[in-house]
């Protein structure tokens, strides 16, 4: 599965087998965790892999009694130190590049889990005390998001998502260019690959015809 469509076909799954996830897997989840950017290298997160059925019980209910998120038979919490960014960014890392590292981290996992063939639903919706209290957070910690990982049991839908031409823009806020067949409601990576791949082809029956022409030639 190549990086795009990994992205375009994962989905958010919310109904799990009950089957065991292999220990290695979710150490290559959080390894692809690991690999996310983050401001000026700081890595200021943790993920916490959680397996008991307690426990994950108690996050379900912690995250405002999701309780399809105790089927899941893995969650992994990011928990980010903002304190570490600060000292070398200010409020902003603080703030601003603690969330971004993490959501960089916890996209690469849900991506890396797809890849294995494993369903994920990123959940932000919790009561942070509740959080604190379950995983024995200390006080300067700031809980980023929960990943619940398994085998789906389920094949959504895709949700609608807006047509590019909505959300791209060319130079400026709402800048607009249509030019013939560069214009963004004809572009798409799915077009572009077939593009390319005509286009070897193409090399490929040109360099044949040549030979063939050749040979005809040479026989005269
Ligand atoms: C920051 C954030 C918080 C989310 N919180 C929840 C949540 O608490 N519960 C849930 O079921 N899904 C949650 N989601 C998943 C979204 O509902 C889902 O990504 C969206 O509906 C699009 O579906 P897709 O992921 O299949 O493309 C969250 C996603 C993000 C990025």
């Amino acid at each position: 599965m190549d990086v795009f469509d990994a992205i375009r076909s994962r989905r958010s799954i919310r109904k799990y087998k009950d089957k065991q996830v292999p220990w290695d897997n979710i150490v290559t989840i959080m390894q692809a965790g690991k690999y996310a950017p983050s401001a000026g290298n700081l890595q200021n997160w943790k993920f916490i892999y959680v397996k008991t059925d307690e426990k994950r019980k108690a996050i379900a209910d912690a995250c405002l009694h999701q309780e399809w998120m105790e089927i899941a038979p893995v969650h992994i919490v990011v928990v980010a130190d903002p304190a570490k960014m600060e000292r070398y960014y200010g409020t902003r890392g603080a703030r601003l590049y603690t969330i971004q590292g993490c959501a960089a981290a916890i996209e690469n996992m849900l991506l890396t889990a797809h890849s294995l063939g494993l369903g994920t639903c990123w959940v932000g919706a919790f009561d942070e005390d509740e959080m604190f209290r379950i995983l024995n957070l200390p006080e300067e910690k700031i809980v980023q998001g929960v990943i619940t990982v398994g085998y789906a049991d389920e094949a959504p839908e895709p949700p609608p998502k807006y047509r590019i031409e909505h959300i791209a823009f060319a130079e400026k806020w709402w800048g607009r260019v249509e030019f013939p067949r560069t214009h963004l409601g004809w572009w798409s990576a799915g077009n572009k690959k077939i593009v390319d791949e005509s286009k070897k082809l193409l090399k490929k029956a040109g360099k044949k015809l040549q030979e063939h022409v050749k040979r005809k030639l040479s026989k005269k």
